[in-house]
């Protein structure tokens, strides 16, 4: 092997994998108030991880989890490249359907299976580790480096963008690296183009003011679940399209280029479907598997919550329905905007038999990584050299809210380079991550700093 960097992360294969491991354990589930100690214990892992291979590193406090930074800045003239990831989970639930703890990593063949695993500790710590072994063997990095690791993703960064605000000096860069998505399939190394953005909302229906008994009352009283069910049942039609109006008014449509790009993908519709475990696929008419999840904003059922659910049956008439709902959104949908189209919407819609409160929970913005950037091109490059094939484009249904704020505050763009795979069970039971993609993903790191230096 002749690029030293690569050699030596080749022999110390072993403890990469402890090291991930050992961040594995932490249960740093930023979600539950239980967990805070835990979710700060894996900020201290990456914090010593970074200064222990000769990072100038700090944890911040902020109003909720702490954010931890780190730089090496000793390449005057060269560009600087801003690392980001993040060191919090999701909640491990449903827990009974994991093989074994999800907070004890177990080696399965080729994969390390523990929550975590893929989003984002496992990518995050491809770069952490390739990036540091790299001023470890060589005694300098070719271009300047900063970290920016964060506890509070999975909950949609609420502090993170003012301490980005208050930091703008100390986090100034040329571009920001990102691995918290996918490649396009085992094998398959891809650079991801476009994520979505988000809009959550949560809407009660009240009727009665107490439950009532369903034969006293039943058809008298209108039942807040049948309308909470027609409401949101009523947000689609039968073209899997949303009804809200002004929903797409501001969506960018696909040129013929793009779809056409999008449609020379590999993709076998049927296995996708088996993959899922459906009877047939669903979505938007006149658009592809791909362009769907990928390319056109859509609407999806969270969370339901009304009368008895519980053992056998109770004939209630329940006084309140509850849902959850979130709108994935594409460029150039504003988050904002269309919670208040839904607002208006559903409370235009509800009929007077019952009330409504409409709630905004969270949102982030949709990114479009310009494809025509020196950056991305070196990321190509080195993503053709860590994994020994050429990447392809992609766009993902997932986001990372962040990712805007990246261009609006710092005024950068983000080179998106999945190491995971799509069936990695992020956010379900026995997430993983394979090893192969771990160690690749470090060699590819060492690339892309090599590219970037060009
Ligand atoms: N790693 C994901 C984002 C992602 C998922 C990117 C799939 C590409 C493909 C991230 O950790 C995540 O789950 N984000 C949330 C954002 C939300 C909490 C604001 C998401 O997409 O639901
Ligand atoms: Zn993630």
């Amino acid at each position: 092997m002749d690029h030293p960097v690569i050699a030596a992360l080749r022999a110390d294969r072993d403890a990469h994998v402890q090291a991930l491991e050992d961040w594995l354990r932490i249960p740093s589930v930023s979600t539950e108030p239980a967990h805070a100690d835990d979710v700060r214990r894996a900020g201290q892992f990456a914090l010593d991880a970074l200064s222990g291979a000769g990072f100038d590193a700090a944890m911040h406090d902020t109003a909720g989890h702490p954010v931890v930074t780190a730089s090496w800045c000793d390449a005057p003239g060269k560009p600087t490249l801003l690392v980001y990831g993040h060191y919090d989970v999701q909640p491990p639930d449903p827990i009974d359907l994991w093989r074994h703890g999800p907070f004890e990593p177990t080696i399965e063949g080729e994969v390390i299976v523990a929550r975590g695993a893929t989003d984002d500790k496992g990518q995050a710590l491809a770069l952490v580790r390739g990036i540091a072994t790299y001023l470890a063997t060589n005694g300098s990095l070719p271009i300047n480096v900063k970290f920016l690791l964060e506890g509070e993703e999975e909950i949609g960064s609420p502090n993170l963008e003012p301490f980005i605000r208050e930091h703008l000096d100390a986090l100034a860069a040329d571009v920001v690296l990102v691995s918290d998505c996918s490649q396009y399939g085992p094998e398959q190394p891809a650079l991801t183009v476009s994520l979505k953005g988000l809009c959550y909302m949560q809407v009660t229906v009240t009727g009665p003011s107490k439950d009532l008994h369903s034969g006293s009352f039943g058809g008298a009283v209108e039942n807040p679940g049948h309308v909470l069910c027609k409401l949101l049942s009523s947000l689609k039609d039968d073209d899997g399209r949303v009804t809200i109006p002004g929903f797409y008014d501001d969506v960018v449509d696909l040129t013929d280029a793009e779809r056409a790009a999008i449609a020379e993908l590999p993709f076998d519709a049927d296995a996708y479907r088996e993959s899922v475990g459906v009877p047939a696929l669903h979505g938007e008419t006149g658009f592809s598997t791909l362009e769907r999840t990928g390319a056109r904003p859509t609407l999806d059922v969270n969370g339901l919550l009304c009368g008895w659910t519980g053992e056998g049956a109770k004939t209630v008439l329940p006084s309140k329905a509850m849902g959850k709902f979130s709108m994935r959104l594409v460029a150039n949908q504003d988050p904002d905007r269309i919670a208040r189209l839904v607002t208006e919407h559903l409370e235009s819609i509800c009929p007077p038999t019952c009330t409504i409160v409409v709630e905004d929970l969270h949102g982030g913005k949709p990114v479009k990584v310009p494809t025509d950037s020196p950056f991305v091109a070196a990321a190509k490059r080195a993503l053709a050299k860590g994994f020994g094939v050429e990447p392809v484009d992609i766009r993902e249904g997932g986001s990372i809210p962040i990712v805007a704020t990246f261009k609006e505050v710092l005024g950068i763009d983000t080179i998106l380079m999945g190491l995971g795979q799509n069936d990695d069970n992020a956010h379900s039971p026995n997430e993983k991550f394979n090893l192969n993609d771990y160690h690749r993903g470090m060699e590819t790191v060492v690339h892309l700093l090599d590219e970037l230096a060009e």
